[in-house]
């Protein structure tokens, strides 16, 4: 093999590697560290928001050495090809009940902050004494002054629709390692 064939990656044609597997993995060794400080001995419901924050819900768990539960939500905003949010909806909502309890929600990437909004507000109705929230990803949105931020970030990011570690188009590329760019070649015309 020459070596011009070693260094090309086949999944280079989804897009460029914005943010590494390996970048990621140690990024979420720290956030890990700064939330078991945060949360200390408290016992914790985590808030996964399926299915994006599947792979990072997963890592970031396992360092959390804290008695918790998972309780996913799922919340339908980029209906097929949009790549802008449309406003939400639950497709899995939270628990009732959630009276008194520490709360970490847990997702992809901050965008508009729509869905940060309306989670945040719909845990709070519940009864949740401390609410926080963790993003891998935030993305630059300049033409949204007032958006709600994030207690934990991995990353900031331009404002580029990426895919990968979770991260979908159109249901697709979720299970691809890195988090790339979508190619301009795979969007579609919406
Ligand atoms: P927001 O409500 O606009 O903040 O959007 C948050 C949600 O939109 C995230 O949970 C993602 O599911 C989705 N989203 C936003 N930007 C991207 C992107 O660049 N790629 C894939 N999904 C995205
Ligand atoms: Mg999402």
């Amino acid at each position: 093999m020459s070596s011009s064939q070693q260094r090309s990656d086949p999944e280079d044609r989804f897009g460029r590697v914005l943010v590494s597997r390996a970048q990621i993995a140690r990024r979420i060794t720290e956030l890990a560290g700064d939330l078991a400080q945060r949360f200390g001995s408290s016992e914790l419901t985590v808030v996964p928001v399926m299915t994006g924050a599947l792979m990072f819900v997963g890592d970031l768990v396992r360092q959390l050495p804290i008695r918790m539960q998972i309780e996913p939500v799922s919340v339908s905003s980029y209906p097929g090809q949009s790549v802008r949010s449309q406003g939400c909806v639950f497709r899995l909502p939270p628990p009732d009940d959630l009276r008194g309890r520490s709360v970490l929600i847990v997702d992809d990437i901050l965008d508009s902050g729509k869905t940060l909004a309306f989670l945040r507000a719909a845990i709070r109705s519940v009864g949740a004494e401390d609410v926080q929230s963790c993003v891998l990803l935030r993305k630059e949105r300049p033409d949204v002054p007032d958006r709600p931020d994030a207690d934990y970030v991995g990353f900031d990011i331009p404002d580029e629709f990426v895919i990968g570690y979770g991260l979908d188009y159109d249901g697709a590329y979720r299970n691809l390692p890195n988090i790339r760019v979508l190619a301009k070649e795979l969007r579609g015309p919406a």
